[in-house]
């Protein structure tokens, strides 16, 4: 059955039916519009146009309609268009003309994506506790390795020494934001589209307001032209997506520098890692670099809507059905990934000795000398410049900072003394860095501290 027929002297051919159609993607949209149509048939009810019996009527055979949904039991025909045309259908055979009622006052327009920010509204509350997850394995991780020191880098080179803990805060904070534009995407969805009709408003005399509150949304739209083509809240929920896989894509791409053999800073628990089919002695990182990979995927979903939506005049277009698709698989791919990160995280091992090594390679401390000079009255630029010299000659000689002793400081510059010497020591470089955000311990404890408050 068409929902319109009338002014057409011939059905639709099969080819533009099937190419038209969006049923196996929108169905997913289906406890959501079951949801509108219930309120819908109430707003008809107090308009009059059904009666309490019909109402109750239409329903009943709602509810039935999306339990035969969920059991797998639902027969599309190819006229099924989309959901919306599926579910007038089937109330229709279950009861009777009746049912075309539900349709009153009301398009395909409003209702879809009514129904879509339904589902958008709910998705972000689920993705907002799974990225929750992640950041309790992140500091749960950083609180296990309070102690180990690391070398931070710039550039991917050595640079000063850190705490791993807090590196690993760090991705903390990237995820806190997201959670933040997740949470503003879910509050750009909470406007109520319905009622807006085709485009021009409804007849109806209802209170749009109420409406909304009744399903979950804040208010409903100031105006019906712009109600049934916005898609902004689709692009931001994307936004906020993106952002969240390009923060997922860097902490995967760090750890599967701190998983190379080369660093061997961390291990991935053998539950979270991969072999090779060829190579015995492999252990590969594939879920940090699927994670990585799919970050391109969701960045491509982001572009996908925004190149749909850019030359749209008002007010719905058809072109718009290709809303959900980017959607649905931006949220499938983040909610997948999440969990992957959480037991990936959750599991991995630190490998102490190893990050001992590495920090008493590359120089780390060559600030906190130059600091130092500063310190004795020698202005930054001459200090950079003796310990620059004083690095070089070491790399001539093949010393690292940690074979340095206090004879080799003196007999470089009468500057360098005892102190000179302590200054090298990565400890005292991170305990030094005491005042917000730092390195010391303390300000990462204080930050552990607060994260876990956001979270609480
Ligand atoms: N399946 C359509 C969509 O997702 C529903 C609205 C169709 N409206 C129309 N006037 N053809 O956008």
């Amino acid at each position: 059955m068409k929902m319109w027929g009338g002014r057409f002297g011939k059905e639709a051919s099969e080819e533009f039916q099937v190419f038209s159609s969006s049923i196996s993607e929108d169905c997913r949209l289906a406890p959501y519009e079951i949801k509108c149509l219930k309120a819908w048939s109430e707003v008809l009810m107090e308009a009059g146009i059904l009666s309490q019996e019909e109402k109750l009527e239409i329903d009943e055979a709602l509810e039935a309609i999306l339990e035969e949904l969920k059991r797998g039991e639902a027969n599309f025909i190819p006229s099924d268009e989309d959901i919306h045309t599926y579910i007038e259908r089937r109330l229709i055979e279950l009861v009777g003309l009746v049912g075309g009622k539900i349709r009153t006052g009301r398009s395909r327009n409003d209702q879809v994506t009514t129904s879509f920010r339904m589902l958008v509204m709910e998705e972000c509350s689920g993705i907002e506790d799974e990225i929750v997850g992640v950041v309790r394995a992140l500091i749960t991780q950083a609180e296990k390795n309070i102690d180990i020191a690391i070398p931070g880098q710039t550039h991917l080179q050595p640079a000063q020494p850190v705490l791993a803990a807090h590196a690993l805060m760090a991705f903390v904070h990237m995820l806190e934001r997201d959670r933040n534009r997740v949470r503003l995407a879910r509050k750009s969805a909470a406007v109520l589209p319905l009622g807006s009709g085709a485009l021009a408003g409804t007849t109806l005399k209802i209170d749009r307001d109420a409406l909304a509150r009744k399903l979950g949304f804040e208010r409903a739209c100031e105006n019906s032209i712009d109600g049934v083509s916005d898609r902004d809240f689709a692009l931001d929920i994307l936004y906020a997506l993106s952002s969240l896989m390009v923060h997922l894509s860097r902490l995967a791409e760090q750890m599967v520098i701190w998983s190379s053999a080369e660093v061997g800073l961390v291990e991935l628990d053998d539950s979270w890692s991969s072999g090779s089919s060829l190579m015995p002695q492999k252990k590969n990182p594939d879920c940090f670099e699927l994670i990585r990979g799919k970050a391109g995927r969701v960045i491509g979903e982001l572009v996908c809507l925004l190149a749909v939506m850019k030359g749209l005049p008002l007010s719905y277009n058809r072109d718009m059905q290709e809303d959900k698709h980017p959607v649905f698989d931006a949220i499938d791919t983040v909610r997948s990934s999440l969990t992957a990160l959480k037991g990936t995280i959750g599991t991995l091992k630190f490998d102490e000795s190893r990050a001992k090594e590495l920090l008493s390679e590359g120089y780390l401390t060559a600030t906190d000398l130059a600091e130092y000079l500063t310190e004795k009255g020698i202005d930054f630029p001459s200090a950079h410049r003796l310990v620059g010299e004083f690095v070089s000659s070491l790399i001539a000689e093949g010393k690292n900072f940690s074979e340095v002793t206090a004879k080799d400081l003196r007999d470089f510059s009468g500057d360098f003394d005892e102190e000179a010497l302590r200054r090298l020591d990565p400890r005292q470089s991170i305990q030094r860095r005491k005042s917000k955000g730092g390195t010391s311990k303390e300000q990462v404890l204080h930050d552990i501290e607060e994260s876990l408050k956001n979270i609480s």
